[in-house]
This record gives C-alpha cells, structure tokens and sequence, in this order.
C-alpha cells in the first residue's frame, strides 16, 4: 500500500511535537509529511521545513488547495479555529486528525459531524485515553461481574501551573478569543484528557452490560484562583443515561502534584487506571496489576487513521462521534456553573515553581481527595470558598450558552 501523506496545520505550541513525530516516522517509512502551515514558523520548525524541504504555508486554505494529492490533514491551532479549519479540510476532501478539545462549543462540533457525514471522510480526534489493552482488560473485568455492580467513575488530576502558561498564547485561560467562544480552562484543555477517558470508560462498561451510556445531567462548580477567565479548579458529577454516576475533579493550583488517574468503583471491588497506562485491581483482599502501555499517543492515532482510511482497523481509536460527549458534557458543565466564581484571596498563596509561581489553593490537595472519597462536589463538603450550582439537562442540548455568562 502507497505511504500516506500528511499535512499540519500548526507548527509552533504542541505542533512542535507533532512536527517532531512526522519526521521520525517520516524516517521510518510510516507515513509522509507534504508540507505545513502557520502564520509564523518557529525558528525549530523553519529549520526542519529548510533541512528537508517540506512545502510551507502561511495561509491553511493555500495548502488544501496546493497539496491535493496529500490524504490527511492534522490540526493543532487554537480552539477557536478548529471547527473552520477541520470542516475546510474535510469539503477539500482530506481525512483530519483533530487536536482536543474538537471544539469550544457543541454547535461547533455539530458543525463538523455534518462535514464528516456529507463528505464521508474521517476525523479522528487526538484525546489521550485508555489504550486497546486497557480498555478490553476493563471491559472483561466488568463483563465477568469481577468487581460487582459499578457504583461509580470517578477521575482526580492534582496539577500545577505557571502564571507563564497562561501567558505562553493569548487565548490561554480565556473564554473568548478574537470575538469567539475559545472555553480554555482546566477540564476543557489540560484535563480534557481525563474527562473524556471516563466518559469512554462509562461507555465500555455500559457495553460490557449490553447497555449504551449518554451524558444526560451534570451539575458542575467551576472556580479559579489564577487571574484568568476561565475555571483552574472544578469539581463536577455527571449522570449518565444508564444510571452510572461520574465524579470528575480537577485543579491547575496544587502544590503536590499526582498522575491523574481514574477510579471505578464496584460492589465487591474498584479498579484504577491511570495516565501511565497503568490498571490496578483491588478484589476479594488482592491486589493485581497490569502494565497496558502500547506507545507514542501520537503514533498511534496517525497509525490509527491510516488504517481506518484503508480498510483495516474497523473503527478510529477517538472518532468525533465519541469526542461528542466530551463537548456536551463540558458546555454543560459550564452551564451548570453559571459563571466561573473566584476563590477568596485570603484561601490562595503562591505555588512552589521557582519561576512564575502560579496560584496555590491553601489544602487543595486534601480538599479534592476529600470530595473525590465522597464523590461529593466541594460546597457538598462544606469547603468555605465553595458555592452550590444547579443541575443542567443535556438532553436536547444543541446551543451553547443558554445561561452561562459568556459575553458579560
Ligand atoms: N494532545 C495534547 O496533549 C495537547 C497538548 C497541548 C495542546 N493541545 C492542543 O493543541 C492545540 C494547540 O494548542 P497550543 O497550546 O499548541 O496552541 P498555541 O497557540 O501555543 O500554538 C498554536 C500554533 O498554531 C499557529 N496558528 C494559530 N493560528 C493559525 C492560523 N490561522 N493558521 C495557521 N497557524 C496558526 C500558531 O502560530 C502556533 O504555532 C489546542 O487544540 C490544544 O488544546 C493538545
């Protein structure tokens, strides 16, 4: 079979590591890297465009039209761009790899559903999950009954962040960027990874069960102690349609920081994944663990696609249809909060990075295992910077915001 040929849009930010993989598997023979574009090539991705005489564009819309015989377009640019760029592509008639989150609002995922369908090209979608190994040991952990009925998902992520990541790009930390809703807070960038691997998860258990689970309700808080727009701590729970219960927790303020992970809990045990690739199973008084690594994220969702596009993988690894959920799930996160509420000056100090310590939140770290113990939200806890949200619906939920407040 031909080697594919791929095209990148966005070179500088995480589209250095993408340029960085093409090649090397450029190297191995395992695809091909036409040409790229950004408004401004960093002085890394000059010098590699120069070394190897890949193609270089300023404008994205030149290089779908001057690459026609490329197969797939990757894009890494800012949120706000993805769905103009992605729907583009796709009508050029490339397949696209898409950078998370899809999109900044589910209007704009919907948009480029409808690309998708009427031209019946893919679009895989670059989310960080459990791999293949994973995913079928817990789908065979849960269909077998190991650890009981599931009671529950929950996802934890203690992180940290510099004040110079929120300066690094300007729509860092924002909710709107040049006019457009853009939502770049710590569940819908950093953290979408793990909310997106439980909404995955909840969907493999509910297979396991000859069940399908939809987001129908969340009821999130959303708070930041950074001087940003958007959230830098949340806590949120997710009904699924099923019934199962997801309790997602995250901040950018810790001090001590953990692998984010993910915990199911079952009636006679609970099993635990996390970003290693890592699956730990707790049942009847035993312990096992499971090394389910498989490599490079991004290998293999380039892996992935080409495949997908040429009949041999079934399905793509992160299609738009499943990263739809992310979409919904975080557009009514963020209408359940309402707004983003700020945490108390006196409740918040400097973080321990040497240089350009972000925002700490005094016990942060005790909070959110507290809460996450009890699947409970923070005012459920009676955390004293916290304040109680309403449920939001999302059934029928087409159009964001409805009475989030975005445009104050
Ligand atoms: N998968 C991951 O682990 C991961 C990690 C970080 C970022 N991301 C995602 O990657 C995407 C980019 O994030 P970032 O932090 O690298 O952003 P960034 O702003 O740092 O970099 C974006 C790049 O796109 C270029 N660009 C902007 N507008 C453009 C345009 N109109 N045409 C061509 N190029 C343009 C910029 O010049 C820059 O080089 C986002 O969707 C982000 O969520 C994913």
């Amino acid at each position: 079979m031909a080697v594919r040929s791929a095209l990148l849009i966005g070179t500088g930010g995480y589209g250095r590591i993408h340029l960085n993989e093409l090649v090397r598997l450029q190297d191995e023979g395992v695809l091909a890297l036409a040409a790229v574009c950004d408004l401004r090539l960093s002085e890394h991705a000059a010098g590699i465009v120069a070394e190897r005489g890949i193609r270089h564009y300023g404008d994205y819309r030149d290089m779908l039209a001057g690459e026609k015989s490329a197969d797939f377009v990757i894009v890494c640019t800012p949120i706000q761009h993805h769905a103009p760029m992605c729907i583009d592509a796709l009508e050029a008639g490339f397949h696209v790899l898409l950078e998370k989150p899809p999109g900044a609002t589910i209007q704009d995922v919907d948009r480029i559903l409808e690309a998708v369908r009427r031209t019946g090209k893919h679009c895989a979608v670059n989310f960080f999950s459990p791999s293949s190994k994973a995913l079928s040991l817990i789908g065979g952990i849960a269909s077998l009954g190991e650890i009981g009925r599931i009671r529950g998902i929950k996802g934890l992520a203690l992180l940290t962040r510099t004040s110079a990541y929120f300066r690094r790009t300007p729509w860092a930390g924002k909710l709107m960027s040049g006019g457009d809703p853009v939502m770049d807070g710590a569940f819908h960038n950093p953290s979408a990874h793990l909310l997106y691997s439980m909404l995955k998860l909840a969907e493999v258990l509910a297979e396991a069960a000859g069940q399908s689970a939809l987001p129908a309700r969340v009821n999130a808080e959303l708070y930041h102690a950074n001087p940003i727009d958007s959230d830098d701590t949340t806590a949120m729970r997710i009904e699924m349609s099923d019934g199962t219960e997801l309790a997602f927790y995250v901040t950018l303020c810790a001090r001590q920081t953990e692998t984010q992970r993910i915990r199911i809990e079952g009636t006679d045990g609970a099993l635990e994944w996390n970003y290693d690739d890592q699956v730990t199973v707790w049942r009847n008084g035993t312990v096992r663990s499971h090394d389910c690594r498989e490599g490079g994220i991004l290998e293999r969702r380039y892996r992935n696609l080409i495949r997908t596009m040429d009949g041999v993988d079934g399905r793509l690894d992160v299609s738009l249809e499943s990263a739809r959920k992310f979409t919904l799930t975080a557009n009514g996160a963020f209408e359940s909060a309402c707004r983003i509420k700020p945490v108390p000056s006196s409740f918040v100090r400097l973080s321990d990075a040497a240089d350009e310590p972000g925002a700490y939140i005094e016990g942060i770290e005790t909070t959110i295992k507290e809460a996450f113990a009890a699947g409970k939200l923070f005012s459920e806890m009676g955390v004293p910077w916290a304040m109680p949200s309403g449920p939001f619906e999302l059934k029928g939920f087409h159009a964001f915001p409805q009475r989030f407040e975005l445009y104050r």
